[in-house]
């Protein structure tokens, strides 16, 4: 289960893979100023971000500096008040609506530190609900589902509802609904912010154990210091501008070879 047939919209047919040393996405001098009234809050000052096939990028900053707001931009669930964003080498900004649609139901996936799922609906369900909304036939849904929930270790509470389910493993669930769909870039917002030490380190092994398996790309924003030092590289969002943290000793580099 790959992404790597995804066709970007608009393109000439080039895949995600052929395109080779074109990262999966690329942020450029990205500003972001909310307006209230007369007052202006730059959250965004000229960010800049590369991010490559099979990357596990960490952004760590102090609550407020803008993770969120740089990943709903990255996921296009925002817009920036400036700058530039590459997916696989095509500009956001030059796809058309229906593209941008695309994008964001089908090429990035999200991972939220609340899980969102459906509490009525049974965890399969759950999983399977992107493929139901893009018109895959039930049954085949379904077993996509199941297997996935089975790389989460949660095929025993398949038919469990969401809202039965601990927190962590409503977790799993989310992390197995994000990536039924086989985006390109998984992008995750603290998601581990809501769990215990515990729970958060088999969240966190969970992610590496798929980025290895299924050579994911991902950013995840975090203020776990801990686990953002085991993700290849970590970046410091603070005064609206990302800098190779030096929390790994070796500012943006590799940190450690634990993944891919
Ligand atoms: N829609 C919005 N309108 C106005 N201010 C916002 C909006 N979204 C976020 N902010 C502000 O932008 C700053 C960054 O928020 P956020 O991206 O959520 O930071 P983080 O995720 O790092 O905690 C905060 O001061 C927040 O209040
Ligand atoms: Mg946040």
């Amino acid at each position: 289960m790959k992404a790597a047939e995804s066709q970007v919209p608009g393109s000439s047919g080039d895949s995600i893979l052929s395109a080779g040393a074109v990262p999966v996405i690329r942020a450029e001098n990205l500003r972001k100023v909310f307006r209230s009234g007369d007052a202006e809050l730059t959250v965004l000052a000229g960010a800049e971000l590369t991010v490559s096939e099979g990357e596990l990028v960490a952004i760590v900053g102090p609550s407020g500096s803008g993770k969120s707001t740089l990943l709903h931009i990255l996921a296009a669930l925002d817009t920036p008040t400036s700058g530039a964003i590459y997916f696989a080498g095509h500009s956001l900004q030059a796809l058309t609506d229906a593209e941008i649609a695309d994008f964001r139901n089908r090429r990035v996936a999200f991972v939220w530190q609340r899980h969102h799922l459906l509490p009525d609906f049974s965890a399969v369900e759950n999983v399977a609900m992107p493929l139901l909304l893009r018109g895959i036939p039930a049954a085949e849904a379904m077993q996509i589902a199941r297997q996935w929930l089975d790389e989460v270790g949660l095929a025993p509470r398949a038919h469990h509802r969401a809202g039965e389910l601990s927190g962590g493993e409503q977790q799993r669930v989310a992390i197995a609904r994000a990536l039924v769909g086989e985006p390109a870039l998984l992008l995750s917002d603290e998601p581990t912010g809501d769990l215990d030490e515990g729970n958060a380190e088999a969240i966190f092994e969970l992610m590496q154990r798929l980025h290895r398996s299924h050579r994911l790309t991902s950013i995840l924003a975090t203020h776990n210091l801990a686990l953002a030092r085991r993700c290849h590289r970590v970046f410091q969002l603070e005064h609206g501008i990302l800098e190779p943290s030096s929390i790994s000793g070796r500012p943006g580099a590799q940190v450690k070879g634990e993944i891919g």
